[in-house]
């Protein structure tokens, strides 16, 4: 018999001594995620000597029977309909998709109501907020995404922004061998030296640069304008993401003038800006007031922390989530130099740190065939391949896996194979751990 401990408000590891199946009923009162539906869960908790799983269900399971090891276990819970993972062992992140003008970012650690990253059919909103005391992780994750531009000129080119408070880690994982054929993409971030000092002074250069940028913007808004009405001839609202195939049978409708116009504008507006080469593997730190636009076909891993504050420089299409531009405001903080990508720190023969936040820190590690590393026992941590293959307990790390790893006793990641295999580490700075 599996014992029940009936109605419970939350699921503390402290009740589950020695081994053993618990049930249980919660009432789950959904904080995460707005606007989420309260329901009533079925859990159930299964622990032997060397695991803690959990499983969670909408109706009650048969209680007659035992489960006597995990596999029995795994096998209760699947024919009942629940769903279940190991709460102490490394498990795989599956992404949501969420499109963008640009292209679309693939979240690995999202929690939001335009789409929640799941394990095993879990939503993670799930397993923090039942389970977070047993994962180590009782709030929102570090913030996990694949940044993936379409590889067109121009369309793929995100937001060229800033942000007052949020500094960004971008890692390079894969660049679009028929957008940048020799391998090197870009990156546009900071200014041009050489127009700063033609200008003289930043105010000369930011008037010139604002001009600009307002030149270009009315050619846009004409641009746009058209589209919007050839979106809703189609039966589409004016701010539907819309497949980039649709999107150049519209712009090949709009008189060559106006196109060859917007060519124009755009290159002297960029003009001021600064291109920087990026290559695979990669990692470009983004910090504040420093203007940055990855640009297409240039596919990174990028952590964050959710915060949403930036402001719009400019566009090369329709802004969809704001209906103006935030050009001036911008300037009036922005650093204005041409910056540099600065090198990551070496920690060790295996590890450089890649962005120690406030909030967190990102270390990527470069493991030679052969070789190994200890993951330490400090709170839980993301890991998400880059390239190669890494043996994590019985997970591989490979490109663009991701993997939360709750705090364990003890965790080698092994190299087994014939080649360099890279992999980046997330880990929350708390004051004990730094
Ligand atoms: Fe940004």
């Amino acid at each position: 018999m599996i014992p029940t401990l009936r109605h419970l408000n939350n699921v503390e590891p402290g009740m589950f001594r020695g081994e053993g199946c618990w049930h249980l009923k919660i009432d789950y009162k959904p904080a995460l995620i707005k606007p989420g539906v309260p329901e009533l869960l079925d859990i159930l908790i299964f622990k032997d000597r060397e695991s803690i799983c959990g499983a969670i269900g909408r109706h009650q399971p048969p209680l007659g029977f035992k489960p006597e090891s995990r596999a029995a276990f795994f096998k209760f819970t699947e024919s009942n309909n629940f769903n279940a993972i190991i709460l102490n062992k490394p498990f795989a992140l599956d992404p949501v998709t969420v499109k963008k003008p640009w292209g679309e970012e693939i979240w690995f650690s999202g929690i939001e109501e335009r789409g929640v990253s799941s394990s095993n059919g879990i939503p993670i909103n799930f397993l923090i907020e039942i389970f977070g005391e047993f994962l180590g992780c009782s709030k929102p994750p570090i913030l996990l995404k694949i940044l993936a531009p379409n590889p067109e000129p121009n369309l793929g080119d995100l937001y060229f922004e800033l942000h007052e408070k949020k500094t960004e880690v971008y890692v390079v994982t894969d660049i679009n061998i028929e957008s940048w054929p020799n391998g090197t993409g870009q990156i546009r971030l900071g200014f041009n030296d050489r127009e700063i000092q033609i200008q003289g002074t930043r105010e000369k250069f930011i008037e010139k640069y604002l001009s600009s940028v307002e030149n270009y913007q009315r050619c846009r808004n004409k641009i746009d304008s058209k589209v919007d009405r050839m979106k809703a001839s189609f039966g589409l609202s004016e701010d539907e993401i819309i497949e980039a195939a649709l999107y150049r049978t519209f712009l090949s409708e709009i008189d060559k003038d106006t196109i060859n116009d917007e060519r124009m504008l755009r290159k002297e507006m960029n003009r001021f800006t600064k291109l920087h080469e990026v290559k695979i593997g990669d990692a470009i730190k983004v910090e504040p007031y420093i203007p940055h636009s990855l640009q297409h076909g240039v596919r990174v891993v990028e952590f964050q922390t959710p915060h949403y504050e930036r402001y719009i420089i400019s566009f090369g299409q329709k802004v969809i989530t704001q209906d103006h531009w935030d050009t001036k405001a911008a300037l009036m903080k922005a650093e204005i130099s041409e910056a540099k990508i600065e090198q990551p720190k070496k920690l060790d023969a295996f590890q450089d740190m890649v962005a120690d936040f406030q909030e967190f820190n990102v270390t990527r590690v470069v493991l030679p065939s052969g070789s190994e590393l200890k993951i330490e026992e400090k709170g839980y941590c993301l890991i998400m391949g880059i390239s190669g293959e890494t043996k994590l307990g019985s997970n591989r790390v490979i490109k663009e896996k991701s993997y939360f790893v709750p705090p364990t006793v003890s965790l080698i990641m092994t190299n087994e194979t014939e080649s360099e295999s890279c992999f980046l580490i997330a880990r929350e700075n708390h004051s004990d751990n730094k």
